[in-house]
């Protein structure tokens, strides 16, 4: 009987690693234009919705795909802060886990958010109308998740919703336990406008993966946010400020990032796979980091962004590289009190509103996404007993590491 070659050799078949440039689906939800650097939440620039909108209308947006009038955006956010309480097993769930040492912040959200689907009778429930009340559910609750971790982490008891705020300002009083100043809250609100939605990132296709198999909006949403959890997505805007604080005064900045180029380290905070040209979103971010700063009296952080910025363009614009959202998010955030251990929580908090807009229209017009691998392995080969295996000397690599993550 002859056998049937499976084989390719490694480098034989060509493809775009990573996906590059692949396209999953059509969408109207937002689209990404990299090479002149400008976002658009269907249609409307990112500078608009960051000025005008607040996160409640863009979440409408996103799902609906319209601007609401003025009667259908009160009743939305009505139906937003309906959803706000927790659960109280989910508290106590928070309160421990976070006092736990191994529990990141990114993995209580994961369970927490992964939790209210087992208080939820319709989780499972697979119709447009259900689909929609869970993207709206799950939307409001991250805020109250994400508000209770960032208290939990310092022993404190979290601190109910209030249903008078708007989402920003309610997180911020969930957090601090006091009602934010109005600009504080603005600030707030643009950042979860900006994180809203972008595209088919990581974590927004790892979203409309699970959806694609007809998996229900809980299990979606905690997909998207195992995806924002790793540092080259969601989990750079911490290791970002990190990074500033590591190098300490705006004196040593050029010369630290010269070294971390030198030796090949990646600058968390920079480069994209769409842009490749200055992100739209972090210059919003550094405008408001200039006031935010000021009134924090933390401007060093913000001088040194600004010298690794200068750098990093002299050194790498070339080769498209420029700061992304996650550079100058944490010296906002981080000036308003926030510990960075809950930046990419709050990205989260934010990107749900993508991910379920996305999972919807997923679900509207379904096909499972199933790719393929090269087989690059042995050819065909047998099953050897037990007593005839040999172990080899030397095992395979089973992994590079990527460069040194700063
Ligand atoms: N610092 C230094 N060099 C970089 C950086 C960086 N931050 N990003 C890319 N490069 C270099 C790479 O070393 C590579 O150089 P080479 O061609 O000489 O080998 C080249 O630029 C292309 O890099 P890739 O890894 O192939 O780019 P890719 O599109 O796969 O990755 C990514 C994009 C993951 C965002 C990458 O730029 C990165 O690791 N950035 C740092 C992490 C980060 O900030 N992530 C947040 C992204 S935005 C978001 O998810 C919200």
């Amino acid at each position: 009987m002859s056998e049937v070659k499976l084989v390719a050799k490694p480098g034989e078949v060509q493809f775009p690693k990573g996906l590059e440039g692949v396209i999953a689906r059509e969408t109207t939800k937002s689209y990404v234009d990299g090479q002149r650097g400008r976002l658009y939440y269907h249609g409307i620039p990112i500078e608009e919705l960051a000025e005008n909108s607040t996160y409640e209308e863009t979440f409408f947006l996103l799902l609906y795909d319209r601007l609401p009038t003025e009667g259908e955006l009160e009743y939305f956010k009505s139906r937003m802060v309906q959803y706000r309480e927790l659960p109280s097993e989910v508290y106590d769930y928070i309160c421990k886990a976070s006092s736990r040492y191994n529990d990141t912040p990114m993995s209580v959200l994961r369970t927490a958010v992964s939790m209210l689907a087992s208080f939820d009778d319709s989780a499972e429930e697979d119709s447009l109308p259900a689909h929609e009340r869970e993207a709206i559910k799950i939307t409001s609750r991250m805020a109250t998740i994400t508000a209770a971790i960032g208290r939990a982490r310092k022993g404190l008891a979290p601190i109910h919703p209030r249903p008078d705020l708007s989402h920003a300002a309610n997180f911020l009083y969930m957090l601090f336990g006091e009602e934010p100043d109005p600009y504080y809250a603005r600030v707030m609100d643009v950042i979860l406008i900006l994180h809203a939605d972008h595209g088919c990132n990581a974590s927004t296709f790892a979203t409309l993966v699970v959806k694609s198999t007809l998996s229900d909006m809980y299990s979606s949403v905690v997909a998207g946010i195992a995806a924002l959890k790793g540092p080259l997505h969601g989990g750079a805007n911490q290791r970002a400020l990190r990074m500033l604080k590591e190098i300490g005064e705006p004196e040593n900045a050029e010369a630290w990032v010269l070294k971390a180029l030198e030796k090949k380290r990646r600058i968390m905070g920079f480069g994209h796979r769409v842009y490749k040209a200055y992100d739209p979103r972090a210059r919003i971010l550094h405008d408001y980091a200039v006031e935010v700063t000021k009134r924090a009296g933390t401007e060093k952080y913000l001088k040194m962004a600004e010298i690794i910025e200068r750098v990093m363009i002299e050194r790498l614009g070339k080769k498209g590289i420029f700061p992304n959202v996650d550079f100058y998010s944490g010296v906002v955030m981080s000036s308003m009190g926030i510990d960075d251990e809950l930046f990419t929580p709050i990205f989260a908090t934010s990107r749900v509103a993508g991910w379920t807009a996305h999972a919807l229209e997923q679900r509207v017009d379904n096909r499972i996404y199933r790719p393929r691998f090269v087989y690059v392995g042995p050819e065909i080969d047998h099953w050897v007993p037990l007593e005839e295996r040999v172990k080899p000397e030397k095992e395979p690599t089973p992994f590079t590491p990527l460069e040194k993550l700063v």
